[in-house]
């Protein structure tokens, strides 16, 4: 429910609330024998006291308005039938039916930076998404035709949900490239990195579990942990990535039920958690018995400096669930991405993966199989890193000579974003409304944070623009940063929640 209270205003808390339900009944957006939540948890999400609320559910019953039933909680009475009349048929109120923690308040900003690959007259720095113009269609073509002369309709049938066997043995080799030795009954297949995010959450978290999380961390991963109601608990990163020492601290108080993080080249802030303290990690994983779950769907990108084992690679006793991704360097639309863990979670992964979508797509684990295993991988990943490198210095380059006084940005050694801060003074939804006057997007930095971040960022991807837009869009942002300076400062979001992108 979208409630909102007024503590400034000389009415009780109690009455604004019981009236604000009023107010969704009689507008017909909370039908009938709709449950009201719980007393508890609504005096939690509003940051009231639980006889607040109970007052209102008070008032309301005395109103007529809902009915009390004791162990079923509070729902709403809908006009008697006489009341009714024969009108039309009202609306379903779809908001309102979804659970609580579910996407109810459409978040708009994944689907703006998705909706932005269709708009040909923006230049979005904002997406993930690698260079369109690089992929290896022709290669691609040459194997579906192969696959279909070979294998016939058998590419097109449904496949076991852990993956097709071929497919994972393939995975399996190439995750020996990463230092990770592993056999394809410890991997699971599945639709992108996105989903093993999801499936991790349905598996092993409850409501209220809490989770640790680096501050900034991936803005997808935060959202799915918190429509699975988890608390997050934000521990801050340096330079050399997540402040260990701080996350000692976290394990002894808090127990989180699971350790999320992003070792090598982390999205958004491009850091590299050092070998010092992923060594440090896993012993206080071991020492307070938590999952660690490592997302790495950038390591293969490295552009300089030597790489550092994974997480994976390092543990020695099965605490680390493993994640990555072949949307970043191959095809994103395949939506093919895989989880490495002990044998036990894959078993139970799979479980919850069957009953969300039965198994990934066959055509595209056949695909990306013969892409593995006749070395065009190997040869793609290549080109692409020697052409990534190339943007990522057109990126920094058009900072280093465009940027004005006070912004400063990272010149990572791997991946896909350069990650940027700037002063307080100037007001973050004034810079992306600039922005979209200017046609140009960029990811807000607050997106990537538990709570309110201390000073403003935000990211810029240089992997999907070629490097002459990558110089117009920087000058763009540049254009729109001094409009927005030279503007007041807002402390206030702007009214519906984060603004549109572009
Ligand atoms: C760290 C991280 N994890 C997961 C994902 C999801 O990727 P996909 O579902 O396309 O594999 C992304 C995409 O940006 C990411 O950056």
């Amino acid at each position: 429910m979208d409630l909102r209270i007024n503590r400034k205003s000389p009415v009780p808390l109690y009455l604004q609330i019981s009236g604000a339900i009023q107010g969704l009944i009689l507008a017909g957006r909370l039908p009938d024998g709709f449950l009201l939540p719980p007393e508890r948890r609504l005096a939690d999400s509003l940051g009231v006291n639980r006889t607040t609320v109970v007052n209102a559910y008070q008032q309301l019953k005395a109103d007529g308005f809902v009915a009390a039933h004791v162990g079923r909680g509070t729902s709403v009475l809908g006009p008697r039938p006489e009341e009714r009349g024969a009108g039309p048929v009202q609306p379903l109120p779809w908001l309102q039916l979804a659970r609580d923690g579910a996407a109810r308040e459409p978040d708009p900003l994944v689907r703006d930076l998705l909706a932005l690959t269709e708009r040909k007259d923006v230049i979005s720095l904002a997406v993930g998404l690698p260079a369109p113009e690089l992929l290896p269609i022709e290669a691609l073509g040459r194997i579906h035709r192969r696959l279909l002369a070979e294998r016939g309709a058998e590419i097109f049938l449904h496949s076991p949900t852990e993956g097709v066997t071929a497919f994972r043995e393939a995975v399996c080799r190439h995750m020996v490239s990463r230092g990770i030795q592993c056999g394809a009954s410890e991997v699971l297949i599945t639709s992108g990195s996105q989903q093993a995010l999801d499936l991790v959450a349905r598996t092993y978290l409850a409501p209220g579990d809490a989770v640790a999380v680096e501050e900034p961390s991936y803005f997808g991963a935060l959202a799915t942990f918190r429509v699975a109601q988890a608390r997050l608990l934000g521990v801050p990163c340096d330079g050399d990535g997540m402040r260990t020492d701080l996350l000692e601290n976290l394990l002894a108080r808090q127990r989180p039920r699971l350790i999320y993080t992003l070792p090598t080249f982390q999205n958004p802030s491009g850091s590299v958690l050092s070998l010092e303290r992923r060594r440090r990690l896993l012993e206080l994983a071991y020492r307070y018995q938590v999952p660690v779950l490592e997302d790495d769907p950038y390591s293969d990108l490295r552009y300089g400096g030597d790489a550092v084992p994974s997480l994976k690679a390092l543990d020695r006793n099965g605490y680390v669930i493993y994640l990555s991704s072949f949307s970043k360097i191959l095809f994103p639309g395949l939506r093919l991405g895989w989880i490495a863990a002990p044998r036990q979670a894959v078993r139970q992964l799979a479980l919850t993966k069957q009953l969300v979508d039965l198994h990934s797509s066959t055509l595209g684990q056949w695909m990306v199989e013969r892409f593995i295993s006749e070395g065009l991988f190997s040869r793609h990943l290549e080109a692409v890193r020697a052409e990534y490198a190339r943007r990522r210095d057109a990126m920094v380059e058009a900072l280093q000579s465009e940027a004005p006084e006070g912004f400063t940005w990272s010149r990572p050694e791997g991946g896909f974003y350069v990650w940027c801060s700037f002063p307080e003074r100037v007001s973050q939804s004034a810079l992306l409304q600039k922005a979209a006057e200017e046609h140009v997007a960029f990811l807000p930095g607050n997106a990537s944070f538990v709570g309110e971040p201390e000073r403003n960022h935000l990211r810029l991807n240089f992997t999907y623009c070629a490097p002459d837009q990558i110089r117009e869009g920087v000058s763009r942002l540049v254009r729109a940063y001094r409009a927005a300076a030279a503007g007041p400062r807002s402390h206030e979001r702007p009214a519906g929640g984060t603004p549109p992108i572009v």
